[in-house]
């Protein structure tokens, strides 16, 4: 398998996990960076060990093939279609864009120029979540009927140092977190027909609690607690909270329930975790990640938890699915599923009524077992 060059457009908080993990690969070389603040392009370029160029000049370079777009969510289309102009293929942060309608825009544009979309989160290809996948694929809780999944923490304000697209439109808890836990839940359990939500948004402003803003006041546009019901096409439905209002809770991250057994799927936030189930009314057991790659803890978190952090891998697949003409498994046919259930999430609390989801996905096809990223090659 050969290198793919690529160049990365955004030079934020996240690009450093990019770059660190494009670092770690041989499939990738990152040849350029770009930012509109031209000085992070250069910080992040002299750590790296690449070039900062200006947008134009990254994307006129003919050696680059494919643009990471780590822009804030509402800069992702319009960043997106100067990518496709360009003649590049597309690996975005997630949310793929930051409002529903502007998705089919990007995606036709991509199509017409025979030209792939990736999107993250792929978290989804981590151990935890490979390991349920299997269990719920080999019927090891029986027919899935219910469950439940809930992200809910204090929000984002008071370690990040430019928190404001998180209170914005494209932000919030729905798009902002939402889609590790729905790309997980299609990944386990095929895509959402119909979704309902009440939603509260619990404060007017937020003061911005670190960097050279903090102290500065941020007004919530957004709502900040949501509760929702997913009802998906094969007749299973799920509730899931997400909430930027809370201070603590223990409720686990996502519980599936079926005619055998229940199972509890890792935080799907990040690729590792411990899977455990129970058959019938038996004990809780941990489900034994056994072969899966991209489990093993390599980071800690600024909480001082010990976590595996894997981002990147899905550009990783999407790079190797370019060369063999397969299928890319973080693909933009999912990301946009997805994207039109936490759409609807957001409709269903404003307009108080049921939204139907119209587009479908196919589940990304499991990840063979094996050590790491010669399960891409
Ligand atoms: N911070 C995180 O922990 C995190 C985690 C996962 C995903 N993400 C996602 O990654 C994306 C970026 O998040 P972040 O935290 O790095 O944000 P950030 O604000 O730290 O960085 C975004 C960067 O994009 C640049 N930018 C904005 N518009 C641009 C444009 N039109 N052209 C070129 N550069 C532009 C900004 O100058 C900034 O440097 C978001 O979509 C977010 O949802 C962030």
């Amino acid at each position: 398998m050969r290198e793919t060059v690529i160049g990365i457009i955004g030079c934020g908080v996240i690009s450093e996990a990019y770059l660190k993990g494009a670092g770690r690969s041989d499939l990738l070389r990152v040849k350029a960076v770009a930012d509109l603040r031209m000085e992070a392009a250069q910080a992040r370029a002299a750590e790296y060990g690449c070039a900062a160029l200006s947008v134009d000049d990254l994307l006129a370079d003919p050696e680059i093939e494919i643009v990471l777009n780590l822009t804030v969510p509402v800069a992702h289309a319009p960043v997106d279609l100067r990518i496709l102009a360009a003649g590049k293929h597309i690996y975005s942060e997630k949310p793929l864009v930051a409002r529903f309608a502007e998705a089919r825009e990007v995606l036709q544009a991509a199509t017409a120029r025979g030209l792939r979309v990736g999107c993250a989160p792929d978290t989804f290809l981590g151990a935890g979540h490979q390991a349920c996948r299997r269990a719920v694929d080999e019927g090891r809780i029986g027919q899935v009927i219910g469950g439940a999944a809930c992200v809910a923490s204090r929000g984002m304000e008071r370690w990040h140092p430019n928190p404001e697209f998180f209170f914005k439109p494209g932000g919030g808890p729905v798009l902002d977190l939402g889609p590790y836990y729905i790309t997980q839940l299609v990944n386990l359990l095929g895509p959402v027909s119909r979704v309902a939500a009440e939603a509260t948004r619990g404060y007017p402003t937020r003061t911005v609690g670190s960097g050279p803003l903090s102290g500065s006041s941020i007004e919530v546009e957004v709502q900040t607690t949501v509760n929702g019901t997913l009802l998906f096409a094969s007749g299973a439905n799920l509730s899931i909270t997400t909430s930027w209002d809370t201070w603590k809770t223990r409720r686990p991250p996502i519980e599936i329930y079926g005619t055998g057994g229940s199972l509890q799927n890792p935080d799907p936030n990040f690729f590792g975790g411990e899977p455990m189930l129970t058959r019938e009314d038996g004990e809780w057991e941990p489900l034994p990640i056994g072969a899966h790659p991209f489990g093993i803890n390599n980071r800690v978190t600024r909480l001082g938890k010990e976590v595996a952090d894997y981002r990147i891998i899905g550009l990783l697949d999407m790079a190797a699915a370019l060369q063999t003409g397969r299928p890319h498994r973080a693909s933009a046919e999912m990301a946009l599923h997805v994207l039109e259930v936490l759409d609807a999430l957001e409709r269903s609390a404003a307009e108080g009524r049921h939204i139907h989801v119209e587009s479908r996905c196919e589940r990304p096809e499991a990840l063979p077992t094996g050590t790491g990223e010669e399960v891409f090659r």
